[in-house]
């Protein structure tokens, strides 16, 4: 585990960059649209609600701000916001896949009546969502050729650790950790930088039903605000490298991270995980899988039999 710690002067490389964000009308999305907007981004964000904004916020702020209705359980919605964004804005630099749900209700619970199919919500935006917006937002950055980008995908303390009561949940966010993993080493190769934000404890609505046993505990929260604000570390770490820096503690290129965010601050995991594999997997299955690994992400390797060299 690496403390990575957010400094505010890389927050000039987001300045007049386009950023395409999902949930942006309450919670971590809505603090993240605000601070990307304060940055001098230029921001779309898509969602099935439209809150007002702050009346407080400045004309230089508001102006930043863009909204496109998105169910981003909708391919076309999807589609829609991307063709929306870019043919307000311009090109577009980073992508945030944000939008989620949770069910409260146990489908798994052992009074629950089986006869009835369980709401498959969770998968649909939790992870098809992402998905639609993963795949359409490379699309979008690969057209900046060398220039790439920054995809942000939110995942979750529940997409790493057993997460009792959130069965389905849970599989969506570990979903999320997957399609990171089998999307960066291309995506890096196009200059485009994939990172996964795995908050804990963030006081939102989705977490109404536990936050007062938490806060009896004495447990540490976040704020919409501090993993809003882990969004913009993931995509400025890599934008200030020319000026030679970055946040304390962020490894370069800063791609294929998984920050864990809890108490309001970052820790990058994935690094560790990758690097301790020999001593959970045995030295021997490391040191073949390695090979397995560099054979499947050679060129002229290809799953598909009919690109077969
Ligand atoms: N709050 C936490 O403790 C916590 C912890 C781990 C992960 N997360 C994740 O953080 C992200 C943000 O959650 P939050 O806590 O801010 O919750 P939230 O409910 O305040 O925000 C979620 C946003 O997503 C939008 N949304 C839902 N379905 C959508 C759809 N189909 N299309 C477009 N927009 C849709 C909602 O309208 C809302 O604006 C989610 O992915 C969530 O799973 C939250």
């Amino acid at each position: 585990m690496v403390h990575v710690q957010f400094e505010p002067a890389l927050l000039g490389t987001l300045r007049d960059k386009v950023v395409v964000l999902t949930g942006g009308a309450t919670g971590i999305g809505r603090a993240a649209v605000l601070q990307f907007a304060e940055a001098g981004s230029k921001i779309v964000y898509g969602d099935i609600h439209n809150p007002p904004l702050p009346t407080t916020l400045p004309e230089s702020t508001l102006k930043n701000i863009h909204y496109k209705h998105c169910d981003t359980t909708s391919y076309e919605s999807v589609l829609s916001l991307f063709s929306h964004a870019a043919a307000t804005l311009g090109a577009i630099d980073i992508v945030v896949a944000n939008a989620g749900v949770a069910n409260h209700k146990d489908v798994f619970a052992a009074d629950a009546d089986i006869t009835v199919a369980p709401s498959m919500r969770e998968v649909d935006v939790n992870l098809t969502g992402v998905i639609y917006t993963a795949r359409i937002g490379l699309h979008y950055l690969r057209k900046n050729g060398k220039g790439g980008g920054d995809v942000v995908l939110v995942s979750s303390i529940a997409g790493f650790k057993e997460s009792g009561g959130l069965g389905i949940y849970s599989a969506s966010k570990h979903g999320v950790l997957g399609l990171m993993r089998g999307l960066h080493g291309d995506a890096i190769n196009d200059g485009i930088r994939i990172n996964v934000i795995c908050p804990w404890m963030t006081k939102t609505a989705m977490v109404k039903g536990i936050e007062d046993g938490w806060a009896k505990l004495g447990l540490p929260e976040n704020t919409p605000e501090d993993v809003a604000r882990s969004f913009l570390l993931c995509a400025s770490a890599t934008r200030g490298v020319d000026a030679g820096e970055t946040h304390p503690g962020a490894r370069l290129p800063f791609a294929g991270k998984i920050l864990w965010i809890a108490g309001g601050e970052a820790y990058e995991i994935e690094d560790g995980i990758q690097e301790l594999e020999p001593k959970w997997l045995g030295e021997e299955n490391s040191r073949v899988l390695k090979m397995g690994q560099e054979f499947l992400a050679s060129g002229g390797t290809s799953w598909d039999v009919d690109k077969k060299a």
